[in-house]
C-alpha cells in the first residue's frame, strides 16, 4: 500500500496553548495555524480561548480580538470586514469561507482554522495567491470592444444585464478553486472555477465583442476541461455563486459553435 506523509518541515505541530484570559467566564476556543518563515520551525497548532464578553459575534472578531489581546505576531488578510472584498477567505471548520461573515455560533466545540488549502504558505493563514490572480488576469476581466466606443455608454437591456446576475457578485476569495480537487492537482493548468467563473461573466455581456477569442483561449483539455463537476465550489462560495454552472455554460457556448 501507498504510504503518504509530509516532507519533513511541513508537518504541523502541537504549538502553545494560550491561557484563559484573567477573569473570562464565557470562552470559545480557536486552535489556529501558524507557520513564520523566518524561522526553521515546523508549523504548528496554536490554541487561544478568547472571551466572548469582550469580543463581537465574527469569525474575523476572534482573530483580531487574538491579535490584540494576546499575540499581535498572528497575520492573516482582512479590509472591508462585511463580505465584499474577498480577502479574509480561510479555512474554518474545515470549509472555506470568509471569516468576517462567519458566525462564532455557526461552529460547535473548538473552531479549527487554517490557511486556504493547497496553497504555498506566505505567513499563519496567508495564502500565496500568485497564480491564483494570475489565472483571473488571463481571462481579460474587463469589456473588450472593436467598434468605436459610443459617445455615452455601451447600452445594455433590462434582460441582458440580468443574464449577468450570479456573476458579477463574485468577490474572488479564492474559496472554491482552493476547494476544487482538480485545481489542487492540476491548478497550474486547470483556471479552477473562480478564474472560469469571472470568463463566464464577460462572455455573458451582451456589450462584449470578444466572444470568439475568449472562447479560442479556453478551448484547451486542462484550462477549462479539468472540471469534473465535483461541485465543491459551488458548496463553499461564500456568495451563493454557483462557478460549476458557469463553467457547463462555457462548454455548452463550446459545443454551440462547432455544431
Ligand atoms: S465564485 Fe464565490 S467562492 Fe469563488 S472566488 Fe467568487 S465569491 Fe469566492
Ligand atoms: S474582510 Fe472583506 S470579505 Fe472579509
Amino acid at each position: 500500500m501507498v504510504q503518504l506523509t509530509l516532507p519533513k518541515g511541513s508537518a504541523p505541530k502541537k504549538g502553545t496553548t494560550h491561557p484563559t484570559p484573567d477573569g473570562a467566564k464565557n470562552t470559545r476556543t480557536f486552535k489556529v495555524y501558524r507557520y513564520n518563515p523566518e524561522t526553521d520551525e515546523n508549523p504548528s497548532w496554536d490554541t487561544y480561548k478568547v472571551d466572548m464578553d469582550d469580543c463581537g459575534p465574527m469569525v474575523l472578531d476572534a482573530l483580531l480580538w487574538i491579535k490584540n489581546n494576546v499575540d499581535a505576531s498572528l497575520a492573516f488578510r482582512r479590509s472591508c470586514r462585511e463580505g465584499v472584498c474577498g480577502s479574509c477567505s480561510m479555512n474554518i471548520g474545515g470549509r472555506n469561507t470568509i471569516a468576517c461573515t462567519s458566525g462564532i455560533d455557526e461552529y460547535k466545540g473548538e473552531i479549527t482554522i487554517s490557511p486556504l488549502p493547497h496553497q504555498p504558505v506566505v505567513r499563519d493563514l496567508i495564502p500565496d495567491l500568485t497564480q491564483f490572480y494570475a489565472q483571473h488576469a488571463a481571462v481579460k476581466p474587463y469589456l473588450k470592444t472593436d467598434t468605436p466606443a459610443p459617445e455615452k455608454e455601451w447600452k445594455q437591456g433590462p434582460e441582458q444585464r440580468e443574464k449577468l446576475d450570479g456573476l458579477y457578485e463574485c468577490i474572488m476569495c479564492a474559496s472554491c478553486s482552493t476547494a476544487c480537487p482538480s485545481y489542487w492537482w492540476n491548478g497550474d493548468k486547470y483556471m479552477g472555477p473562480a478564474a472560469l467563473l469571472q470568463a463566464y461573466r464577460w462572455l455573458a455581456d451582451s456589450r462584449d465583442e470578444a466572444t470568439g477569442e475568449r472562447l479560442d483561449e479556453l478551448n484547451d483539455p486542462f484550462k477549462l476541461y479539468r472540471c469534473h463537476t465535483i461541485m465543491n465550489c459551488a458548496q463553499v462560495c461564500p456568495k451563493g455563486l454557483n462557478p460549476a454552472e458557469a463553467i457547463g455554460e462555457i462548454k455548452q457556448m463550446m459545443v454551440e459553435r462547432e455544431g
